[in-house]
C-alpha cells in the first residue's frame, strides 16, 4: 500500500507495533525444552490480547499462528508438540497479522540457548545484510538493485541467497506489490521503490542451498541441498531518505 494520509500511518504503526511486540516477547520466551508449539500458544495469545489476527492463518488456513522453522527447515515451518526446542538450535520465528484492516510482516532467525552448533556467523550476516539492505532503500531505487546489493553482501561472507523466497509490498494485505523483493539481481525486475510505500524487506541468506522446496506438509520448506538459512525481516515505509521502520520494536537487530 502508499501511505497517503496520518490515519493510514497510525493504522500501520499499531498492526507493525503488535508483531513487533509478539516476535520479540516470543524470541524471549524460546528456550531448550519447550515445544514450538507452546511457543506458538505464547504468540497467539499477545497477538489476540493486541487485538490482532494471525496473517497466514487468516489468509491461508496455515496450522499455526506464527510460522516456528528449526533447524533444517527454512520457513513456514508448522508449529508442533513434536518439536522440542534444543541448546543450540536454528530458529526462525516469522510473524505477521492484522488489525483495522492493515497488515505487518517480521521475522527473525536466532540461536536456542548457547551456540554450540556455530550458527551465529550465520544469523549476524542475514542481520548486517537486512541493516544494509533498508538503508539503501528510498524513492526511485531500482527493487534488483537492492537485490544484486544483498546477494554481493552474501557472497562476501561465504553465503548464497535463496532465489525463490522474496521480500514484498505489505499493508491492505500480506502479499501486495511489489510482489517480488528478491535477494539478487533480478534483471526482469524493471520496478522501483516508491516513496510512501509499504515493503517487507527479508534476507534469505543460505550455507548451501539456493531453492527453497515445500516438504510434504504441504507448509514447510527446506533447501534443495540442504544446510541452514537465516532470515530477518522488518516491514518499511519508504522515504526520500532513510525508511521508516515500522517494526522496530521487535529489536532483531540488538
Ligand atoms: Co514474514
Ligand atoms: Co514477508
Amino acid at each position: 500500500m502508499s501511505i497517503t494520509n496520518e490515519s493510514e500511518l497510525i493504522g500501520m504503526q499499531k498492526i507493525s507495533e503488535a508483531v513487533a511486540l509478539t516476535l520479540k516477547e516470543m524470541k524471549n520466551f524460546a528456550k531448550p525444552g519447550i515445544t514450538t508449539k507452546e511457543l506458538d500458544d505464547f504468540g497467539a495469545k499477545i497477538l489476540n490480547d493486541l487485538g490482532a489476527k494471525s496473517a497466514p492463518y487468516l489468509t491461508y488456513g496455515f496450522p499455526g499462528y506464527t510460522c516456528i522453522s528449526v533447524n533444517n527447515e527454512f520457513c513456514h515451518g508448522i508449529p508442533s508438540e513434536k518439536t522440542i526446542l534444543k541448546e543450540g538450535d536454528l530458529i526462525n520465528i516469522d510473524i505477521s497479522a492484522e488489525l483495522d484492516g492493515f497488515w505487518s510482516d517480521n521475522g527473525a532467525s536466532f540461536v536456542i540457548g548457547e551456540d554450540i552448533n556455530q550458527h551465529q556467523n550465520l544469523i549476524n550476516a542475514s542481520k548486517e545484510i537486512l541493516q544494509k539492505a533498508i538503508s539503501n532503500i528510498k524513492g526511485g531505487v531500482k527493487i534488483s538493485d537492492i537485490g544484486h546489493l544483498m546477494e554481493t553482501e552474501a557472497k562476501k561472507r561465504g553465503y548464497k541467497v535463496i532465489k525463490n523466497l522474496t521480500g514484498h509490498g505489505v499493508g491492505r494485505s500480506l502479499h501486495e506489490e511489489p510482489h517480488e523483493i528478491a535477494n539478487y539481481r533480478d534483471r526482469f525486475n524493471m520496478q522501483r521503490f516508491k516513496k510512501n510505500s509499504v515493503v517487507a524487506i527479508e534476507t534469505f541468506i543460505s550455507t548451501t542451498s539456493t531453492i527453497a522446496e515445500t516438504l510434504e506438509d504441504g507448509w514447510t520448506m527446506v533447501g534443495n541441498k540442504g544446510g541452514f538459512m537465516a532470515q530477518h525481516e522488518h516491514t518499511i515505509v519508504v522515504t526520500d531518505g532513510k525508511p521508516i521502520i515500522m517494526t522496530e520494536a521487535n529489536e532483531i537487530w540488538n
